[in-house]
């Protein structure tokens, strides 16, 4: 019989392409979401692409009686893949406890009844936002943590030590935290993929709705920078790499393969690139020309980051294979998907 694996947020951007990589693994999988920052109808496009529809419950696990319903409901969970976020950097500074509510309390919820129920295991989706403006480069998962730039940051790093501190005091708990650099990019079949509300926060969603005509020009924050051509260094990582890693981490929870009941891996390409190398790739990839102008720096930006993803590469045996054209003109026709462009 396949395991099943619980998958918070599996309506959402990365969690859905998870999902995904589950069931063609053989995982069965049940989501819950409620929906905050997902649609419905992603269940029906996961079914197309795998053939088979996850179970699906809509609720906040923000909410402890209920979350304790599912759990009393739904035996025979063997790990847990907890997406569930609120993820927007500008939001969280305007709405602190509603970022510090949702984002912790989800953990906690899970996390008691984990407990209660004897689960053992739990992926947790951190963020290279945890390292803030390293001093050293590339990124270990030994570099130093910093203080958090944001409210959204702050429950990387507060849900981080959580799990950490639950899992020391239960020895029958076992935890990986997976640190995201960029996730970019949507699944090839272009029927899942990321879909902002409203107008985009991050690169790669402005650049294509750039390119689909709902922007009229993409600003680029800051040529002025200590990078080669001045404007800021990311690690940008193609969603599907990103998700075929939570299954590998997954597998070596179900094996038993890890070296420490709690573990860390960053989760990059290893390769840093400027704002202004993604408009040049995207204008390369899709041979569309992109409308953008340089602006001022964005206030609470830093100036580069990339990972060092020796561990993951060799603890995990798990590598980002997808290149740059093919993860932007992946990102394209998703967006030609959504906005029905040919
Ligand atoms: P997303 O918003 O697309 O997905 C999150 C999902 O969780 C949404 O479907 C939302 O409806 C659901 N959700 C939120 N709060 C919930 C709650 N209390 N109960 C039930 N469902 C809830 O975001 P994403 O980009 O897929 O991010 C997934 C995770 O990865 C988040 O934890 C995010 O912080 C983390 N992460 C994202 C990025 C990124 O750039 N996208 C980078 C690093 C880390
Ligand atoms: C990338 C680069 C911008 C938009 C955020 C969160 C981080 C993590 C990932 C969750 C920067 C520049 C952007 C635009 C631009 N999320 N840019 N014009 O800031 O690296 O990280 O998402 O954990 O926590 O902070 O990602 O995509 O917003 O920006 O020039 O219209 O693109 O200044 O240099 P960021 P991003």
């Amino acid at each position: 019989m396949a395991d099943l694996i619980m998958v918070t947020g599996g309506t959402g951007y990365i969690g859905s392409h998870t999902v995904v990589e589950l069931q063609q693994s053989g995982f069965e999988v049940v989501i819950v979401d409620d929906l905050s920052n997902s649609g419905i109808e992603v269940l029906d496009n996961i079914e197309k692409i795998t053939g088979t529809r996850p179970l699906f419950e809509q609720f906040d696990l923000a909410d402890r009686d209920k979350t304790a319903d599912f759990f009393a409901r739904n035996k025979g969970i063997k790990a847990i893949i907890h997406f569930a976020a609120y993820k927007a950097v500008g939001e969280s500074v305007q709405k602190p406890l509603a970022y510090y509510r949702n984002n912790l309390v989800s953990l906690i919820n899970l996390l008691d009844n984990q407990i209660k129920y004897k689960i053992e295991n739990i992926v947790f989706s951190s963020s290279c936002t945890v390292y803030g403006q390293p001093d050293v480069l590339p990124v270990t998962e030994q570099t130093p943590r910093k203080d958090a730039e944001s409210p959204y940051g702050n429950t990387k790093r507060i849900c981080e030590d959580i799990l950490h501190d639950t899992i020391a005091a239960n020895q029958q708990l076992k935890g990986i935290s997976l640190r995201y650099f960029n996730p970019v990019g949507a699944h090839p079949s272009a029927l899942i993929g990321e879909l902002p509300l409203g107008v985009p926060q991050n690169l790669v969603p402005f650049i294509t709705q750039t390119a689909a005509g709902l922007r009229d020009e993409l600003k680029v924050f800051g040529n002025d920078y200590n990078t080669p051509d001045g404007s800021a260094i990311r690690d940008y990582i193609h969603v599907v790499d990103l998700a075929k890693a939570h299954v590998i981490a997954i597998e070596r929870l179900l094996k038993a393969k890890n070296k420490t009941n709690y573990e860390v891996f960053n989760l990059g390409t290893g390769t840093g690139l400027s704002v202004l190398e993604i408009v040049k790739g995207f204008e390369r990839a899709t041979g569309v020309k992109l409308n953008y102008r340089i602006v001022e720096r964005r206030a609470g930006d830093i100036e580069k980051i990339w990972a060092d993803t020796t561990y993951a590469n060799n603890e995990l045996g798990w590598k980002a294979e997808k290149g740059l054209d093919e993860t932007l003109l992946s990102a394209w026709n998703w967006e030609k998907k959504v906005r029905g462009i040919k």
